[in-house]
């Protein structure tokens, strides 16, 4: 992989996990599983090591705890709120208790009592209470820090506002605020509604209100709800409170965790009545009752945490990295389920990814009845030999989506079904998909007239850094879209046309109509390098959109090159190859999207309406060919500005400082780039400096 490559991943990887970060924990409306998500964050982090130069400032790996709602002030923990080992097996749970006997150098024969709890998953907070008021409470965060939300905990029904004397002065409760079964499907049938409303008001062009998420689980209810900003909200959402652990306290209040819970009782808390204590040896009978108990439940629970009950024992344990030893969450089983699989759907997502879904018989798994699963990819139905008609188990494993994990008598006699041919064409628009490097997932290279993709391509035409259309957001677009006034980006330029209808759209009017058209009608000569990146080709980011420019020097000259070079060893295909940062799966991707003639169709449409600026780089001059970073405020001109004017000049911009750093031109209030680039010995230049070498 390049080093422009890799810049280019990275800046995917940044503006992908950003998005599901928000996705989860701002909206609590995960789009991928949990699995996928950390498969995301470790390719970031193994690049990040492969090319430490690159890390960038918006970097997953440079953000401290898990992406905190802005508006709620930091919540400091007094003692870390820890998590919890898993044990999945009698075997486990034996092991667990033979290493505190071992710990504790306990006799075989000495009684060791522990209290079994059910584990709900909901969200875990932290309640500091002093001198028996609720003063502050927080959410976990990352262990140390969580988010202060006291206005919201107060609204809860089962949190005492005042402890119920005799109580230490500080102490801190700890528990798990969740939302029952029935709870959850009033909520969520009542966010369904909204959204449903929410819809036709998009389709009557009326003004639209707060975004709707609907949420997928009750955990995600029920940390959506803890995280609003109004508390007023929170209070409207019925959320429970069970309590179960201490942190810090400034006098203990219980000599065994038993005793704990009842004094918890005693303050007005509410304990989980199934909690109880009882001998090691019984933990596996109790693990079976709330495993038979559970579809009974008013709430989900995912397990059973179990801990040794005297709390001096407790303290001499302690913790090994960042759980204590003693204490262990015993896991249920996934829930399986056997079914028939009626067909394999391809679904095309917003990025042009072809996601197969399997469709099967309507089966109860873990209480709710289940009859989509996903299946990946390609790869993943080859493996598992998934065939429409085949018997398949199904399994909820506390992910949101549920799984095939095989098919049940795959070699028996007259297995009906062919083996699952995948599409090579899209489902949605018929164009190529196909499947670039090393990449699992096929896409579809149709992406300027795809229509599932046509909404999100759209939005990135017009985007800021794209051919930046102001006034074109993202709810315009949508309701354009829908009415099929904008299918193709050339669409946008003939806006002109349906003046009237849009001036007739509710809250439109006369004076934002104008507007926009007018701020469409600015972008008819883009520069070349906005223009290919706003064609949103994969892989195609800013950096490699400006190479791209460069090189090429004007439109029609590289859309003449691009076709030529879709066959290997051809001049064209080794010319592109030969561009200092484009490695071969860039020249993959737009080999593949100009041989989609649905693509150069969409491309000419739009070149009879816009004309790019040719790119001109000024040949020589002190930073052809050198590396430039900006840091601290310009005050004669905006850093994009001055970028622009040393791109031109042939020179290569990057957000840090490095060995391969040419020059470091600093403005006002630098920070540690200017400091690194003096201790690495890079030429660092003033504004003044830096504009007379430019010659501006
Ligand atoms: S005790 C050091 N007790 O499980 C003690 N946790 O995997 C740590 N949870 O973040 C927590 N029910 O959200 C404890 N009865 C219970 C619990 C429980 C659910 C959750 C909690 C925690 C996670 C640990």
């Amino acid at each position: 992989m390049t080093e422009a490559e890799a810049a280019a991943e990275l800046a995917r990887l940044a503006a992908e996990i950003a998005r599901h970060d928000a996705a989860y924990h701002q909206r609590d409306a995960p789009e991928i599983s949990d699995a996928e998500y950390d498969a995301l964050v470790r390719r970031n982090r193994e690049l990040e090591a492969l090319f430490p130069a690159l890390i960038r400032e918006d970097s997953p790996s440079q953000r401290v705890g898990a992406g905190a709602v802005e508006g709620f002030s930091a919540f400091s923990h007094g003692v870390p709120m820890l998590s919890l080992d898993n044990a999945f097996s009698p075997e486990d749970f034996v092991e667990f208790c033979a290493r505190i006997r071992r710990f504790l150098a306990l006799p075989e024969d000495e009684p060791m009592a522990i209290v079994g709890e059910p584990k709900i998953d909901g969200l875990s907070v932290n309640l500091l209470y002093e001198n028996g008021r609720f003063t502050r409470g927080g959410t976990r965060g990352d262990g140390a820090v969580g988010e202060d939300i006291t206005a919201n905990l107060r609204t809860l029904s089962d949190l005492p506002l005042r402890l119920k004397a005799p109580f230490p002065a500080r102490i801190e409760i700890r528990g798990e605020v969740f939302m029952t079964r029935a709870d959850f499907l009033a909520y969520r049938a009542a966010q369904e509604a909204a959204l449903a409303e929410r819809e036709r008001r998009r389709d009557a062009g009326e003004k639209l209100g707060p975004a709707v998420s609907v949420p997928v689980n009750p955990r995600n209810a029920a940390a959506g709800s803890l995280r609003q900003l109004d508390a007023a909200i929170t209070a409207q959402r019925p959320l429970k409170l069970f309590a179960y652990a201490m942190g810090e306290a400034s006098e203990p209040p219980a000599e065994t965790h038993h005793g704990w819970l009842e004094t918890l009782r005693g303050w007005g808390f509410s304990v989980n009545p199934l909690s109880s204590v009882f001998n090691a040896a019984e933990a596996a009978e109790f693990q079976a009752r709330m495993a038979s108990e559970r579809p009974a439940l008013a709430y989900e629970i995912d397990g059973v945490v179990y801990k040794l009950d005297r709390l001096d024992w407790q303290a001499r344990l302690g913790f090994v990295g960042r759980a204590p030893r003693w204490a262990i969450a015993w896991k249920f089983p996934a829930e399986q389920a056997t079914t028939t699989l009626l067909r394999i759907d391809i679904q095309v997502g917003r990025t042009g990814a072809l996601t197969p879904r399997a469709v099967m018989e309507p089966v109860m798994v873990g209480g709710v009845s289940v009859a989509h699963a996903t299946l990946h990819n390609e790869d993943e139905i080859a493996r598992k030999d998934v065939r429409p008609g085949d018997r398949v188990v199904l399994q909820r494993a506390g992910d949101v989506i549920p799984q095939i994990v095989s098919v049940v008598d795959a070699d028996r006699p007259g297995r009906r079904g062919a083996a699952f041919v995948f599409p090579s064409l899209c489902p949605a628009c018929g164009s190529h998909a196909v499947r670039v490097g090393d990449d699992v997932v096929r896409r579809c290279t149709g992406g300027l007239i795809c229509p599932a993709q046509t909404v999100e391509r759209l939005k990135h035409f017009c985007s800021r850094r794209a051919l930046d259309i102001e006034g074109m957001g993202d709810e315009r677009l949508a309701l354009m879209h829908e009415r099929g006034w904008v299918v193709s980006p050339a669409d946008l330029f003939r806006l002109g046309a349906r003046r009237a209808e849009l001036s007739a759209l509710e809250g439109w009017g006369e004076t934002s109509v104008t507007k926009l058209l007018a701020a469409v009608e600015a972008r008819r000569q883009p520069a070349l390098e906005r223009f290919i990146f706003a064609l949103g080709i994969r892989r195609i980011g800013e950096a490699n959109a400006k190479l791209l420019a460069r090189h090429y020097g004007d439109v029609a000259q590289w859309r003449e090159r691009m076709r030529a070079a879709r066959i290997i060893g051809s001049e064209a295909r080794e010319e592109l190859g030969s561009i200092q940062g484009i490695g071969p799966t860039i020249a993959e991707e737009l080999v593949d999207f100009f041989a989609e003639p649905k693509n150069l169709a969409a491309l000419d449409d739009l070149l009879a309406e816009v004309t790019p600026d040719n790119a001109q780089v000024i040949e020589g001059g002190p930073f052809a060919g050198k590396t430039l970073v900006f840091t601290g405020s310009l005050s004669t001109m905006t850093r994009d500005e001055a970028q622009a004017r040393a791109e031109q000049l042939g020179a290569k911009t990057s957000k840090s400082v490095s060995k391969k750093t040419d020059f470091v031109v600093v403005g006002e209030d630098a920070g540690s780039k200017a400091a690194k680039a003096t201790e690495l010995g890079v030429r660092v230049l003033s504004e003044a400096e830096f504009r007379e070498l430019a010659g501006m």
